[in-house]
């Protein structure tokens, strides 16, 4: 049982590298199960109906989101109905969508848990609390379990990995947008890796034109930050091996995608 799992597309940068990669990714690594962060697929800033479809039909299975998730008003519309998005869970009692999605591969099910952290950012339910809650729930029905855990601070995402390591199949952070080196396999057979990184402009700053974050830093003053209309462009992601009949993680791989790790099938 192999899952893939693409970081945050930000932008059309980032759909066209889906479009273009998720395919050839596909082909050589063979997973059983595809997830995409799409929390700023809309412009950089949220997700449209027309983007999760798109998604769902470069081949991907789940889609999950985070704390631009609301941006674009255009989900209030359809979080309802779209059966494949995965939504921070820890958001109040009464939020529409889901944070725990099941999903059939062939014989077995992939339980998606999507958590939003807390350090950092606005405030939230607890995500450790919400997620002993949530994997109870899961782990009632599969062992093959993945958190998509959406958080800014390093701490706050090793924290989590550690807390869940031997619950579920893996714990990938996503949000910081720069992949991280650090992907491993912890004592207790939970995949772990602290940021899968961002799909999207390769030259801008977390994926945003560089020219309004720097003028940011040098003035203080607010500024609307724009995905570049053109640029290289990167991929990022993670490919997970899972055990076929306990669901612990048996392989990280690291996939990143730009001119300066170029691809190679
Ligand atoms: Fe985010």
């Amino acid at each position: 049982m192999n899952l893939l799992f693409i970081g945050d597309v930000v932008g059309s940068p980032g759909r066209d590298m889906v479009k273009e990669y998720v395919p050839k990714i596909k082909e050589k690594y063979r997973p059983n199960f595809t997830i995409i962060n799409g929390e700023n697929a809309a412009g950089g800033r949220g997700i449209t109906e027309k983007i999760y479809r798109e998604f769902l039909g470069s081949g991907a299975q789940a889609v999950t989101l985070g704390n631009h998730a609301w941006d674009n008003k255009e989900i209030f519309d359809f979080i309802e109905s779209a059966k494949n998005m995965v939504r921070p869970a820890n958001f109040p009692e009464g939020t529409p969508g889901k944070g725990l999605a099941f999903f059939k591969v062939n014989d077995i099910e992939v339980a998606v848990i999507n958590l939003q952290g807390r350090t950092f950012m606005p405030p939230l339910d607890c995500p450790f609390k919400k997620a002993d809650e949530l994997v109870e729930i899961a782990q009632a029905r599969t062992p093959f379990i993945f958190v998509d855990f959406h958080a800014e601070a390093t701490s706050e995402k090793q924290a989590m990995g550690w807390y869940l390591d031997g619950r579920v199949s893996a714990v990938v952070g996503t949000h910081t947008h720069v992949q991280t080196a650090d992907s491993r396999v912890l004592p207790n057979g939970t995949g772990y890796l602290t940021d899968v990184g961002m799909t999207g402009p390769y030259d801008g700053i977390l994926g945003m034109e560089r020219e309004a974050v720097i003028t940011k830093f040098l003035t203080s003053l607010p500024v609307r930050f724009e995905v570049p209309k053109s640029g290289r462009t990167q991929l990022s992601g993670v490919y997970m091996e899972l055990d076929r009949k306990t669901g612990k993680c048996k392989k990280m791989e690291r996939i990143l995608i730009n001119e300066d790790h170029p691809w190679y099938s």
